[in-house]
Formats: structure tokens, C-alpha cells, sequence
């Protein structure tokens, strides 16, 4: 375990058992149709590269960009730094997510491809933390439900580190404070 980390909260194995089982019921729900999985950069890749495997329906990788910034209006902005090139008009569209906290950033994102004409927005989260929650969203499918804590690994990061850790872990506090 690396040093910084507190407690190990997900193992590699438990992640990879889970995106099979998310596969599965994915490609079920999917069954038919050709969707557009969107990985949201950068913390939804190293999931991506494990549920894509295991889902079984033709679908389309596309990755997309953006930050979320909460200023001095409770609504907040978002600002997409890289933009999807393909059209999401008629598509049906999952996004693929690392975490889903506050809400707002997803919450963003999914009104934008409605607007952009996508015949159906859902979202795959590897990882869930409702309390944490401020604006109303929910993630259809949610790999784990963890408690309001800060965590890293597994493509999450802290200051753009951390992201290759092949676990999710707490990170340990006086690393925010050095
Ligand atoms: P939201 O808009 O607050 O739901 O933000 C979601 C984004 O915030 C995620 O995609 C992460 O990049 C980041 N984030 C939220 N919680 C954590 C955490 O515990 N560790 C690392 N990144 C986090």
C-alpha cells in the first residue's frame, strides 16, 4: 500500500468483479442498441478500460472533458475543456463516471447532450457518495456507495496524483495539510 494511504476502502479485485457485474446488466439494458459510452476525463478511464471489456453490445468509446467550478452562484458553471466530435442527436449515450459527489458537474453534462438532441442520458458510476450531494442526481448505475470521505486511485486523483493506483483508498489527512 502506498504510504500516503490511510486505508485501502476497494480492492483491485472487488473493482474488477464489479465492473463484470455492471457489464452484464449493461449489456442487458442495452441489448439492441448501439450506445455511446463517454468517459469523463480523467478519472473515468481506468474503470472505462474495465467495464468496456466486459460489455457485450457494439458500443462507441468517446471521451469528454470537463471542469466544474462553483462560484459565487449556487448553480455553478461548467466549462468544457475538451468537447465531444461526434453527434449524440438519437444516440443512446452513457456516461461513464469516476465519482459523483456534489452532482453538479454530471447534472451539467447530461442537460448539455439533451440539448443536444441524445434519445437517452444514463450514467454508470464506479463510485457513489450521496451525502456529499447538492444538486438532485442519480446515477442509474452505481458500482460502490462509500461514506463522505476524500479518496484516491483507481484513475481518482489528488493534485493529479494518485490516479494509478490500482485501489481506491482514503488518502491520509496531513497529506492535504503538508
Ligand atoms: P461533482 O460535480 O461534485 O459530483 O464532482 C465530481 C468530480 O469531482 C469527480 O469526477 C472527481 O473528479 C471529483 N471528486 C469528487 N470527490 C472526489 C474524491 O473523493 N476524490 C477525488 N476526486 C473527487
Amino acid at each position: 500500500m502506498h504510504s500516503d494511504i490511510k486505508e485501502i476502502l476497494i480492492s483491485k479485485q472487488q473493482i474488477e468483479d464489479k465492473a463484470i457485474e455492471l457489464g452484464n446488466i449493461l449489456s442487458e439494458a442495452y441489448s439492441g442498441k448501439q450506445p455511446i459510452l463517454l468517459g469523463l476525463l480523467k478519472g473515468s478511464v481506468m474503470f472505462m478500460g474495465d467495464l468496456m471489456k466486459s460489455i457485450e453490445v457494439p458500443a462507441q468509446i468517446e471521451f469528454m472533458d470537463v471542469s466544474s467550478y462553483h462560484g459565487a452562484t449556487s448553480s455553478g458553471q461548467v466549462k468544457i475543456l475538451k468537447d465531444l466530435d461526434v453527434s449524440v442527436e438519437g444516440r443512446h449515450v452513457l456516461i461513464v463516471e469516476d465519482i459523483v459527489d456534489t452532482g453538479f458537474t454530471l447534472s451539467k453534462v447530461i442537460e448539455l447532450l439533451k440539448h443536444r438532441g441524445a434519445s437517452s442520458v444514463e450514467v454508470v458510476t464506479l463510485l457513489d457518495k450521496p451525502e456529499g450531494r447538492v444538486v438532485e442526481m442519480k446515477a442509474k448505475y452505481v458500482g460502490f456507495t462509500i461514506p463522505k470521505a476524500f479518496v484516491v486511485g483507481y484513475g481518482l486523483d489528488y493534485n493529479e496524483f494518485y490516479r494509478t493506483l490500482p485501489y481506491v483508498g482514503i488518502l491520509k489527512e496531513q497529506v492535504y495539510t503538508k
